[in-house]
């Protein structure tokens, strides 16, 4: 039966999504990505070959299906055009299987020097962005300013759009943040010479969708980022720019909400956040460093490295709520092999049952032994260690959520499929 699956983060983003969009991709006619922009960075490994995505949707591997770019995602042009150089060298055929909503807001220069100035200007108080300009391009299309790729077809239009668009921030730039401002004809050449080679990828996605649907197909939605760096549910300020939860599969797309058949979320065994914000099981000393080493805990986007913890089943389950998972995978369960003993957050101490106040929460732990073997690679249930199956089935037990499928390592084959989601 045709199945519109979304997959999203459960946590503060990179758990895994590229790698299971890639895998499930083999049951799907479409893939839509939905929301943010070259900020992600989802990587895939196909018999040990490596591949980092930041804008394409992580079907694109799979030959003959579609990948939409939705009306949620900002989109940077010249960061576009270098990932499908860089594919197509491979090998892919990007774009005869890519179509990319009009309606996208573009990202443009002046937004990466605002990102970058306004980080400066916050100092300590640093949110830690990815430098890619996605703040700002997400504030434009709030303040119905924004130049979207559908205006590009007009560039009369689109002059005009620029125009106003640099009086604006070049004024800002030059008077609040006393940086430097851009040239009009610069910028307004550089970007219809990458409208000439990329609009021809322009497409009504909303109908595409529905033509799927009405074809009996399936397609998946793939989220970028995490539940906690939404811009409403997350640990605001301390978030990026757009909405990463479910919600977002919808409004992002063009997808109807009545036609979303199943939510899948990623989590990571532990948990992991790069940039500045409260993050209660965090792990500072040498176990935190264990964690990013064995689990190459460096960012795929901007290669920082990430802050590890412990799981935080308290902040699961916010993400179980707010997402109505149906299932979730669970990744990276060889990275815990060698650890005497696992921690689960399972409660905040006086009572929080949340992390967005401005006090700090201390979490209260229950402790799991570990099974102190390698399960790098496993492929099935049958030959997870016993204890390995008592940690998954003690978080199943505390998030009320199937875990419906779980990851041994980076490369598509090593993952266990525990429950059939198409
Ligand atoms: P995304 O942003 O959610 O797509 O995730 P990223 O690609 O940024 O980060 C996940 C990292 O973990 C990548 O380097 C993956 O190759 C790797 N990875 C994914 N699943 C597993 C797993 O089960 N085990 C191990 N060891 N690595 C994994
Ligand atoms: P994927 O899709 C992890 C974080 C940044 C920063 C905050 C705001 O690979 O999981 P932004 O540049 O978006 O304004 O930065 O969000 N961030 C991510 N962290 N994975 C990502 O994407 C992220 N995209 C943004 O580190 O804290
Ligand atoms: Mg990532």
């Amino acid at each position: 039966m045709a199945k519109n699956v979304v997959v999203l983060g459960s946590q503060w983003g990179d758990e895994g999504k590229g790698k299971i969009v890639d895998l499930l991709t083999e049951c799907v006619q479409g893939v839509v990505r939905f929301q943010g922009g070259h900020n992600a960075g989802h990587t895939l490994v196909v018999n040990g070959e490596k591949t980092i995505l930041h804008l394409l949707p992580s079907g694109i591997l799979h030959k003959g299906v579609e990948c939409m770019i939705g009306n949620g995602v900002v989109l940077s042009l010249p960061e576009l055009k270098k990932e499908i150089e860089v594919l197509e060298q491979q090998g892919v055929a990007v774009r005869s299987q890519l179509k990319i909503s009009g309606a996208c807001a573009l990202v443009m220069p002046y937004h990466v020097a605002l990102d970058l100035a306004r980080e400066t200007k916050r100092g300590q108080r640093l949110i830690g962005t990815t430098g890619r300009g996605i703040g700002p391009a997400y504030e434009d299309k709030v303040a119905r300013r924004s130049i979207r790729f559908t205006d590009l077809l007009d560039p009369e239009h689109f002059s005009d759009l620029l125009q106003e668009n640099l009086d604006y921030h070049n004024f800002m730039l030059k008077n609040y943040f006393m940086a430097s401002i851009f040239d009009y004809t610069q910028i307004y050449d550089e970007t219809l010479a990458l409208a000439d080679n990329l609009l021809p990828m322009i497409a009504d996605v909303p109908l595409l969708i529905s033509a799927h649907r009405e074809k009996g197909y399936s397609l998946l939605f793939e989220g970028a980022q995490g539940t906690f760096l939404d811009i409403d549910h997350g640990t605001y300020p301390y978030v990026t720019s757009s909405n990463t939860t479910a919600g977002s599969a919808c409004t992002g797309s063009g997808l109807g909400p009545r036609y979303v058949d199943y939510v899948l979320g990623i989590t990571k065994a532990y948990t992991t956040r790069v940039g500045s914000g409260p993050f209660p099981t965090e792990l500072t000393g040498p176990l935190g460093d264990a964690l990013v080493e064995l689990g190459h805990e460096f960012g795929a986007t901007t290669g920082r490295k990430r802050r590890c913890g412990w799981f935080d089943a308290v902040a699961m389950k916010r993400a179980a709520q707010i997402n109505s998972f149906s299932g979730l995978c669970m990744t990276k369960m060889d990275v815990l092999d060698t650890f005497d003993t696992i921690q689960i957050a399972v409660a905040y101490e006086k009572g929080a049952d949340n992390f967005y106040g401005r006090a700090p929460v201390k979490p209260i732990y229950e402790s799991m032994p570990g099974w102190k073997c390698s399960i790098a690679g496993v492929d099935s249930w049958a030959k997870l260690p016993d204890k390995a199956k008592a940690y998954l089935k003690r978080i199943e037990s505390l998030l009320e959520v199937p875990i419906v499928m779980v990851s041994t390592g980076p490369d598509r084959k090593h993952t266990i499929q525990l429950e059939p989601i198409f």
